[in-house]
């Protein structure tokens, strides 16, 4: 089959590789539809993440149809699937509590030693992101592997398009997981830093829960117009000093939620980006923390921060002490996706959350590479990229308009 792999830093390549085999009774094998590219696939693009091996099959965001199951497996060849991000067995310790991303069963133990050094314990298993989180291989890619098919895909109906549904494989719960952390209560004012996808989600979620105002933060023009289209009011951390005029905005008291969807990668020139950045090169630190930093002054005493966005491994200079005085709840983790895929399905279903709207390219999986190169370099035009394993199902309109042929 043909599966986008990563060879290295930047370096991303269709191949031809062997098609997935069921392993175990509770697996199944997906012949993939639609797959997207993800603001966390940038992470192992630029080679921040590790664990990662040449040749790894990429992504975590995608759907299909079932072809074949294990003995065990409750879906039935034909129907057609979501799948979530993150593999869970069901029934450990955390999946009882419906603490998915925490299952203690998903990351085979040779593989999870690492993130037990990294984080204290071992995290779950996630497709197509590294041998920390399992080393399964990912959903770009003509047909994928599902462990625990019992648990996580969620078969959708005929009437909705893939388009419609895919983003329930990750962008739209984590949104909606990153605004129920914030512990939005009616007529709040929300502040999201980051309108890329899960920002963006973000920013509709808090709106659905009552949110009064939300400003959105980022540098790109197109995306907060995203952002204003929901509502929300935009500010551009370019232009204005972001503490200040969430407090100008606010009367002096700040917003009540602060939810940083940026993560690891922060982009601008703030001093403590700027030598983040250079520890990051220089391979003594990992994450800029930078927009954590600034979530953490921002927030009004007593409020409430919750981080959607991606840290993997250590930042210093974080203001301890306004998380402590200022009486601050943080909230974060990677989202417990099967909590929320079925409400969200319906709510998509009786039209109250759009889930199309950040949708800028399609294309095919043989464009992949190109489009990764474009998802990194040109955020600005590309707010989500979803590509077809059909190069037949990628709309005509698009291939004319948008992208260029393949020579
Ligand atoms: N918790 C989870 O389960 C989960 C799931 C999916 C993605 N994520 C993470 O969420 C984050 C966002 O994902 P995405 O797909 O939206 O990514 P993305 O890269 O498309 O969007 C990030 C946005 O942040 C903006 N940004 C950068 N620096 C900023 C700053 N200083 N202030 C304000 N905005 C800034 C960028 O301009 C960009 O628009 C990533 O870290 C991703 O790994 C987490
Ligand atoms: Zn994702
Ligand atoms: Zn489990």
């Amino acid at each position: 089959m043909r599966a986008l792999t990563w060879q290295g830093r930047h370096d991303v390549r269709v191949e031809t590789v062997p098609d997935p085999e069921i392993v175990n009774p509770r697996d199944c094998i997906i012949k993939v539809t639609s797959t997207a590219i993800c603001g966390s696939d940038l992470h192992l693009y630029d080679g921040y993440i590790p664990g990662m091996r040449s040749g790894d099959i990429l992504g975590h965001e995608f759907m299909g149809e079932v072809v074949e199951v294990g003995a065990k497996s409750t879906l039935e060849k034909g129907q057609r699937v979501i799948v979530p991000f993150t593999i869970s067995c069901g029934s450990c310790f955390f999946c009882e509590r419906e603490q998915y991303s925490a299952c203690d069963n998903s990351n085979p133990a040779e593989t999870s030693d690492a993130s037990e050094t990294l984080y204290g314990y071992p995290m779950g298993g996630v497709f197509g992101y590294s041998h920390l989180t399992g080393g399964y291989a990912g959903g770009q890619a003509e047909y994928v592997r599902v462990p625990y098919s019992d648990v996580g895909p969620l078969p959708v109906p005929d009437h909705l398009e893939d388009d419609q549904v895919l983003f329930l494989t990750d962008v739209l719960p984590t949104g909606w997981m990153a605004a129920e952390n914030a512990g939005i209560e009616p007529g709040d004012t929300v502040a999201v830093w980051g309108c890329g996808p899960v920002g963006l989600f973000a920013v509709q979620s808090a709106f659905v829960m009552g949110a009064h105002r939300v400003i959105a933060i980022d540098h790109y023009p197109h995306r907060l117009e995203l952002a204003k289209k929901f509502g929300a009011e935009i500010l551009d951390y370019r232009e204005v000093d972001v503490r200040e005029a969430l407090a100008e905005m606010t009367g002096g008291i700040g917003p009540d939620a602060c939810i940083d969807a940026v993560g690891m990668e922060s982009h601008g020139l703030a001093i403590d980006n700027l030598a983040d950045t250079l520890k990051a090169h220089t391979y003594l630190g990992t994450d800029r923390a930078h927009v954590f930093r600034q979530v953490l002054l921002a927030c009004r005493k007593g409020g409430r921060v919750s981080v959607p966005g991606v840290y993997g491994g250590l930042a210093d200079k974080i203001p301890i002490g306004a998380l402590m005085e200022k009486g601050l709840t943080l909230k974060s983790g990677q989202t417990h996706m099967q909590r929320y895929t079925k409400p969200l399905l319906e709510m998509i279903e009786q039209g109250k959350i759009d889930s199309t709207f950040l949708i800028s390219h399609h294309a095919s999986l043989e464009q992949g590479p190109e489009m990764y190169k474009h998802w990194h370099d040109d955020q600005n035009s590309y707010t989500k990229i979803v590509l077809k394993t059909d190069a037949a199902a990628v709309p005509a309109a698009e291939k004319r308009d948008r992208i260029s042929e393949p020579a």
